[in-house]
């Protein structure tokens, strides 16, 4: 039963082991059989004898320097450790004599003179692995007293906000050294010192915040006392129940055991069964979770005539009531096309397919899109084309079996980082690492594991590297012929060889475009083509572009080429950005596609829809987001219902936005927080945070798993309430129980979700990978597997064709964008938690020769100008990015780094072309004429805002 677990989950002591050999032996009377590597301690624990111990957990590999675990094995001398010592065959094991009973006793003895006897007003009191031994090995004195030489005066670290180092209970296990390592491979930690002098310290011993630990909480986690322990159960206690639930940040979709105090979240510890994560979390699952209760919240619905108008609180039932009124009044006046929606990819699979039904049902029109459309867009249109399918077609597990990663325009350190601490440890292992991306990410030149080609593409030129990539690969007779005779469609296949074998596409005639040395693009072909299991990942670094749906191609072209497709350890797999991205387009928020990536002009599927819904649904695709807003600035589009997405600060080219939303004349927002876009709203609907409802996100591999309500909507709805409640106004009958039923209608319509229920995702353990259905009742791990989706895999011609957005004399530098791991996407969760203190601003990253040609020094401030606006930021100079090249992050509203964007796009999707803008940079001493007027709009919507507040719910404006 998921619901609520034991507090602490059981612990082997070693990790299991992967043998198909077997090796039989006796413990303590009982016969046994493990598989051969497994450890004495670890083959006693699954016959349920707990063997005492400190230093080990099966998070990590045995160290063996507690000396808690002694054991005596017939016919050996002595008394071994039990996690060091590998089983063997006929091995007679003893675990508990009055021998081991002293030894043991005695070494705790050790431990408890040098630590504090304070555990009835200590925080880890019942929860605390040093306590239970000392009960367990029967300790009741010590012998030696308290006052010899001692660490019990020594000082806490208090400089990491999320969790205290206290060395006065440490006891050198080192497990926190070696789940910093191992587990997340920052290598902050060290022991420092011999013997007794020995301590935990973090980088140069200048405190946890100060050093390059990432507040993943793998050290926390893994501390066996109170010497790591979070400051929430410092401050609050132990919690009293826990609730399994999955975290709302990035796609790798870690699940959490949310650690509760009545309605209160005590602490998130990451989930050591959770399939996504394996027990691990990176700083936002882990800590930033405080903005769900922050004083920001909205929980009052609020009506307004006009954006100039104060808000006013009002009832649900009537903010609901005004809004349909509002809704329906556009519609009888402008037409029933005038008016549309936006779901969330932050929102559940089943609030996403509400929202789009609404539309679809209740608005009578397809003008319904997600934020996919800004980000994922062309993976959708490019696997599909491909291979058949628009999504990743692998575990994260599987990168485990890869030899070879090409990791093309995603920095996973910073925005899927639990994912990459598990590439770091496949690359630590061996595997070989092959970096696409116009900067030096983190996983060119980290701890112990360094990229062997990174190469350093012009932003806009993906597509003419990947071409002259498979160049290589098909005139140095690479390609894997067997694979693609028998997988692939012959005459596209014979297509591609010939286009992409012409020497205009060779590393030499490219080189001029990429700015990549043909000599290192040839070696990283070879290497990606004969290191074995070849896998790519990919980001928004190959999307954003307006040839993105082509550079996806170009990536399933390589790997159809090369073989490397429908096994693990291999693969085409986009890193998705948000919780639930993938769910969202799943779930039918494109305005061209019915849940499940069907086309609304295929009459049939209509059918199936328009019998369950009771309604007749458009068969012409509706308007995309960017649609919209040309729509409304030519008068023809002028509703909208915008749940759990920031447009305003998230889409590119601001000033067209903004300009489009203010022509309309009802927008409604659904949000948790006041977001951009809600200064723009005329109805506002309070959102529930993930901690408010029930339902399920998808992540990056296709695996959908559960959230769990673990306190009450503090709006008084939960999101899927609200959009019912609208659609029930609107006229269109939603009547729902409970998110488990929305899911049972997913099912009965979505092919790929035909076996999916709550039941099934709790049976499977918490979670089950699409496709599931009756050919694959539990789940799809690794996809097409012996046939694509389509059939034969389809290669496709990928002509590079130049971004119009080039530098110029006037724009010299090309600006690209991204994330960094303490914000999260528009920043509004992460904004409001101390995650602000490694990143309180967007920085804008410049070479030293382009800042030296400026007279910009890191901290200046910095005018970024292109074609269509100008923002100030200030300046990092940095070698991470090449000359030419500036980068920033859009993580705060008043950075403005989408002022600066173009409305250039993607020409399958209109995805934008974020990661390519032309812009001039130079110092400047005073903010843009847009941060101006921001400023100033900001503050009257503060002022409207606080006149239409209760007295009690008066808040303080945001400080920038
Ligand atoms: S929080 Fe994570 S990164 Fe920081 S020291 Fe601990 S394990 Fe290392
Ligand atoms: S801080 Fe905790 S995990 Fe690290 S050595 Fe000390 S007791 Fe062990
Ligand atoms: S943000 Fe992503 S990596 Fe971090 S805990 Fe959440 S799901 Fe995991
Ligand atoms: S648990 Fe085996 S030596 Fe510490």
């Amino acid at each position: 039963m998921l619901e609520t677990i034991a507090k602490r989950e059981r612990d082997f002591g070693t990790p299991a082991v992967v043998n198909t050999q077997t090796v039989r032996l006796t413990i303590d009377g009982h016969d046994c059989e493990v598989p051969a590597g497994t450890s004495v301690m670890r083959a006693a624990a699954e016959l349920g004898i707990n063997i005492p111990k400190l230093c080990a957990t099966d998070s990590l590999d045995a160290f063996g320097s507690c000396r808690l675990c002694l054991v005596q094995i017939e016919g050996r001398r002595g008394y071994p450790a039990s996690c060091t010592t590998p089983v063997e065959a006929g091995m007679v094991i003893h675990t508990e004599n009055p021998k081991l009973h002293d030894l043991r006793r005695n070494v705790m003895e050790l431990y408890i003179s040098d630590h504090p006897l304070d555990c009835l007003t200590c925080p880890a009191n019942g929860d605390c692995e040093l306590q239970d031994m000392a009960g367990v090995v029967g300790l009741r004195n010590v012998r030696y007293g308290y006052d010899g030489a001692n660490h019990l005066s020594d000082t806490t670290d208090h400089s990491n906000p999320y969790f205290d180092y206290d060395p006065s209970k440490c006891i050198v296990c080192s497990r926190c050294v070696r789940a910093c390592d191992d587990i997340q491979g920052t290598f902050a930690l060290t022991v420092d010192g011999k013997g007794f002098e020995s301590r935990i310290v973090a980088g140069q011993n200048d405190g946890f915040l100060e050093s390059d630990c990432v507040s993943c909480g793998a050290c926390v986690q893994a501390c066996p006392t109170s010497s790591l322990t979070e400051k929430t159960v410092i401050m609050m206690g132990q919690a009293e129940h826990s609730v399994i639930t999955t975290c709302a940040y990035c796609g790798v979709g870690c699940a959490f055991k949310a650690e509760m105090k009545g309605q209160e979240v005590v602490r998130m510890v990451p989930w050591k069964d959770g399939q996504a994560n394996r027990g691990h979390s990176c700083v936002k699952g882990r800590f930033a979770w405080g903005y769900a209760t922050h004083q920001d919240r909205m929980l009052k619905p609020m009506i307004r005539g006009s954006i100039t108008e104060p808000w006013r609180e009002v009832s649900w039932d009537e903010a609901i009531n005004y809004a349909a009124s509002e809704l329906k009044r556009i519609q009888a006046k402008y037409g029933r096309d005038s008016i549309g929606g936006i779901t969330s990819s932050r929102c559940t699979n089943e609030e996403t397919y509400l929202v789009q039904k609404l539309v679809r049902a209740g608005f009578g029109t397809n003008n319904v899109d997600t934020c996919a459309r800004v980000c994922h867009s062309p993976t959708g249109y490019g696997l599909k084309t491909t291979i058949g399918e628009s999504a990743g077609t692998q575990t994260f597990d599987s990168v485990m079996f890869t030899d070879v990663i090409i990791l093309m325009g995603a920095n996973p350190s910073a925005a899927h980082p639990v994912f990459a601490s598990r590439m770091k440890q496949r690359l630590r292992a061996g595997a070989k690492l092959i970096v696409i991306d116009p900067r030096s990410i983190e996983l060119v030149d980290a701890p112990h594991v360094k990229a062997d080609y990174h190469l350093p593409v012009r932003p806009g030129t993906n597509t003419a590297l990947l071409t002259s990539m498979a160049h290589v690969i098909a005139t140095e007779g690479l390609i894997d012929e067997k694979f693609v005779t028998e997988r692939c469609e012959t005459q596209a296949f014979e297509q591609w060889r010939t286009f992409v074998s012409q020497p205009e596409n060779s590393p030499e005639a490219m080189e001029e475009v990429t700015g990549v040395k043909a000599s290192e693009l040839r070696a990283a072909a070879r290497l990606f083509a004969t290191h074995g299991n070849g896998s790519i990942y990919y980001g928004l670094g190959v999307t954003e572009h307006s040839q993105g749906s082509t550079t996806v191609m170009a990536i399933a072209n390589l790997a159809m080429a090369t073989g490397n497709i429908g096994r693990e350890g291999v693969g085409v797999n986009p890193l998705r950005g948000q919780n639930n991205v993938q769910g969202s387009c799943d779930m039918g928020s494109f305005p061209h596609e019915l849940p499940g990536y069907r086309h609304v002009s295929d009459d049939a599927v209509r059918q199936q829809f328009e019998q369950d819904w009771g309604v007749t649904i458009q068969p012409e695709p509706g308007l995309r987001i960017p649609n919209m807003f040309d729509a409304a600035l030519s008068g023809s589009f002028k509703g909208m219902y915008c749940q759990g997405e920031d447009i305003v600060q998230s889409d590119p080219n601001t000033q067209h936005v903004t300009a489009a939303l203010s022509s309309m004349e009802c927008i409604i927002v659904q949000d948790i927080f006041l977001n951009e876009t809600a200064k723009y709203a005329h109805v506002f609907l309070p959102g529930s945070s993930f901690l408010e409802k029930d339902g399920t996100f998808t992540n990056a591999e296709r695996r959908i798993s559960r959230v769990r309500k673990v306190m009450e909507p503090m709006g008084g709805m939960a999101d899927w309430e609200a959009t019912c409640a609208l659609s029930n106004a609107m006229g269109y009958p939603m009547n729902y129980n409970h998110p488990s039923e929305i899911m049972d209608e997913i099912a009965r319509l979505t092919p790929t979700f035909q076996g999916v229920s709550f039941k099934k995702i709790d049976e499977l353990g918490g979670s089950v990978q699409w496709p599931c259905n009756e050919e694959a009742p539990d789940g799809t791990p690794t996809m097409h597997v012996d046939e694509f989706v389509r059939g034969k895999g389809k290669f496709m011609i990928t002509k590079y064709v130049p971004s119009d957005e080039r530098s110029t004399r006037k724009y010299p530098l090309l600006l690209t964008t991204g994330r960094i791991l303490s914000q999260y996407n528009v920043g509004a969760q992460t904004r409001r938690t101390p995650n602000v203190l490694w990143h309180a601003e967007d920085l804008l990253e410049i070479h030293p020769h382009d800042a030296e040609d400026r007279g910009i020094q890191t901290g200046d401030y910095v005018a970024v100008q292109s074609r269509v606006g100008e923002t100030v930021l200030r300046a990092d100079v940095t070698d991470r990015v090449q000359p030419g090249v500036v980068y920033t992050t859009f993580h705060f509203p008043e950075s403005g780094a989408n002022v600066v964007t173009t409305d250039n796009s993607d020409w399958a999707t209109d995805c934008p072309e974020y990661k390519v803008t032309a812009v001039q940079a130079r110092r400047v001493t005073q903010e843009s004429d847009w941060q101006a007027k921001w400023s100033r709009f900001s503050d009257l919507q503060h002022d409207l805002l606080q006149q239409g507040l209760t007295t009690d719910a008066k808040q303080e404006p945001e400080t920038a």
